[in-house]
């Protein structure tokens, strides 16, 4: 069986985030979406807010959701996931995901990176730019799923 680690802050998850998901789900046998810690970023919505946001929009028995502190590479290594997916959404996110895929590879080279291409109308979001335009005024529910939009409400 092909597991997979899909790692991120989720803070809240996009409709970005689930179309990597979702095609994710189409190479490997079973998804772990990972809340993870990014110690750089204050967080908007608590580690447990986030899971739940994404369990009740993820409606797939090959899909896991789960959060943990700590480098992700481990959490990977004891839960049998020979990948991790990450999605990259410009040019800008590659010296960022290079480094991070890296000092991934650094800490265990058995486990690879694989990276997805967002679509071009999704290649614009952002977690923070949602909440921005969100405290703004403006109308985000096309970009994030109805588990988030409820909270935002
Ligand atoms: N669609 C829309 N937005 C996307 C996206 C997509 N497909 N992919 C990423 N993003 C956005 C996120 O919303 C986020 O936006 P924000 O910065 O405005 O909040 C941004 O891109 C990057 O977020 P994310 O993908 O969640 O990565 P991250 O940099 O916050 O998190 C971790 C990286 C958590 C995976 C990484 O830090 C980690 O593994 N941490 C655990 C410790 C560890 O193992 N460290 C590794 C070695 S140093």
């Amino acid at each position: 069986m092909k597991i997979a680690i899909y790692p991120g802050s989720f803070d809240p998850i996009t409709n970005g985030h689930l179309d990597i998901l979702n095609r994710a789900c189409k190479i490997f046998d079973k998804v772990i979406v990972l809340v993870a810690d990014n110690p750089k970023k204050k967080s908007r919505f608590s580690p447990k807010e986030r899971v739940e946001m994404i369990k009740e929009t993820v409606d797939n028995p090959n899909v896991v959701i789960d959060s943990f502190s700590g480098l992700t590479v481990e959490y990977a290594k004891s839960n049998g996931a020979t990948h991790l997916i990450r999605g990259l959404r410009a040019v800008t996110d590659f010296e960022y995901e290079f480094q991070l895929a890296s000092a991934n590879d650094f800490v265990d080279n058995n486990i690879d990176t694989v990276f997805l291409m967002s679509k071009n109308d999704k290649s614009f979001i952002n977690s923070s730019m949602i909440m921005e335009l969100h405290e703004a005024g403006v109308d985000v529910s096309s970009l994030v799923p109805e588990s988030v939009n409820k909270r935002l409400k």
